[in-house]
């Protein structure tokens, strides 16, 4: 037995090592260590043995698979390599070569305006903060005074991940969250922005599934509705790249500020169009809706562990997408998913855009 196990081996080995590719290699595989193989069919025969025999047996069968498993992993990987530099000298990219013309690529709207509110809310000192798409329920709902039986939440079209887990998990609705995330891991003063991706089960021409939003938070000593009304208006003059926009605070409720305000800017119509700028209430024009806004309210502060009385500030949220609607004049929210270069060239959007506050926003 252990001459024929022996021999058995050798064989095998030989014809390991004379396997020229990576498909006839494993053809060696399948006679000897498939379902009906050689070394499969030792194997059951050690079940029909007495305990004696299979204690003679076994250890040379074990072993002569164990070879056999070893060197065909061995043989695989040499031959793999070998495919592989193959495949580096035959394929070769010159890298200095033009793209075709039709895959020049283009900054998309969303990432143009995301660096837009970057670079603006760096010039008044804000950083740039980011928290995860995927949350739990407490830092998306609870911890910004959502409890969980108050109809914000039902609101909210929330997509709540499957499985059991310590807090149920969401997919971010909004990117207020990202206020919990800051102020629970850094220290005040805060002056942030976080824009991002966030997500409700919605879908028409004006809202998507997945979106975009950004957040404004600023926490310090002092700090009063007089300063977000300015921050709002400084960012808004600057975005629209006009100073003749107009704000107006209407009282509203979010139940993470207190008070709040939702923030309409001015527009008048120009040939059947609405541009930002000017208007309001005046004869040919109107507002409309932007922002969400408030001063943190006094719970929030609190469940981030800091202390309302010596720390407050404000906070807003407003949609990306709709900020680059209202700038660029897309009406229709779903071309921004589909990826369509035309769509982007349509709209004037280039892969050289750099905006800058210097050379202009969106310039
Ligand atoms: N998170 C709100 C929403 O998605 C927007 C919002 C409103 C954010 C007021 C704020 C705020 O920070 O103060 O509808």
């Amino acid at each position: 037995m252990t001459t024929d196990l022996d021999q058995m081996q050798t064989d095998m080995l030989a014809a390991i090592d004379a396997a020229s590719g990576l498909d006839a290699l494993d053809a060696v595989r399948v006679q000897a260590l498939g379902k009906t193989g050689v070394i499969t069919t030792l194997l059951k025969s050690l079940g029909a043995m007495t305990p004696e025999e299979r204690q003679a047996k076994g250890p040379a069968i074990h072993g002569l698979r164990e070879a056999i498993t070893a060197a065909i992993a061995t043989r695989k990987a040499a031959l793999e390599r070998a495919d592989l530099d193959a495949r580096l000298a035959r394929e070769t990219i010159d890298m200095t070569l033009p793209a075709e013309p039709a895959l020049v690529g283009s900054i998309h709207p969303v990432s143009q305006v995301m660096d837009e509110l970057a670079e603006i809310f760096a010039d008044l000192g804000f950083a740039v903060a980011t928290g995860p798409e995927i949350e739990d329920d407490w830092h998306n709902f609870s911890a910004l005074n959502i409890p969980e039986t108050h109809p914000a939440r039902a609101m909210h079209d929330t997509f709540y991940l499957a499985g059991e887990h310590e807090r149920p998990i969401v997919l971010r609705t909004h990117t207020s969250p990202v206020q919990i995330r800051t102020m629970m891991t850094q220290a005040p003063p805060i002056r942030i922005i976080a824009p991002g991706r966030t997500y409700r089960s919605d879908s028409d021409a004006t809202h998507t599934p997945m979106f975009h939003q950004v957040e404004g938070l600023v926490i310090d000593k002092g700090i009063t509705l007089g300063h977000l009304k300015w921050t709002l208006e400084t960012f808004l003059k600057a975005f629209f790249e006009r100073d003749d926009v107009v704000l107006r605070l209407r009282p509203s409720y979010f139940p993470f500020t207190e008070p709040s305000a939702e923030v309409d800017v001015g527009f008048t119509v120009q040939n059947g169009k609405r541009v930002i700028g000017g208007g309001g209430d005046t004869e040919n024009g109107g507002w409309m809706e932007v922002l969400g806004s408030g001063m943190v309210h006094p719970k929030v502060i609190a469940a981030c562990g800091l202390d309302p009385d010596e720390w407050q500030g404000f906070a807003f949220g407003c949609g990306i997408d709709r900020l680059a609607m209202l700038k660029y004049g897309m009406d229709d929210l779903r071309p921004f998913f589909d990826g369509d270069l035309r769509w982007m060239k349509h709209y004037g959007f280039s892969c050289l855009d750099v905006p800058t506050l210097s050379a202009g926003v969106g310039a």
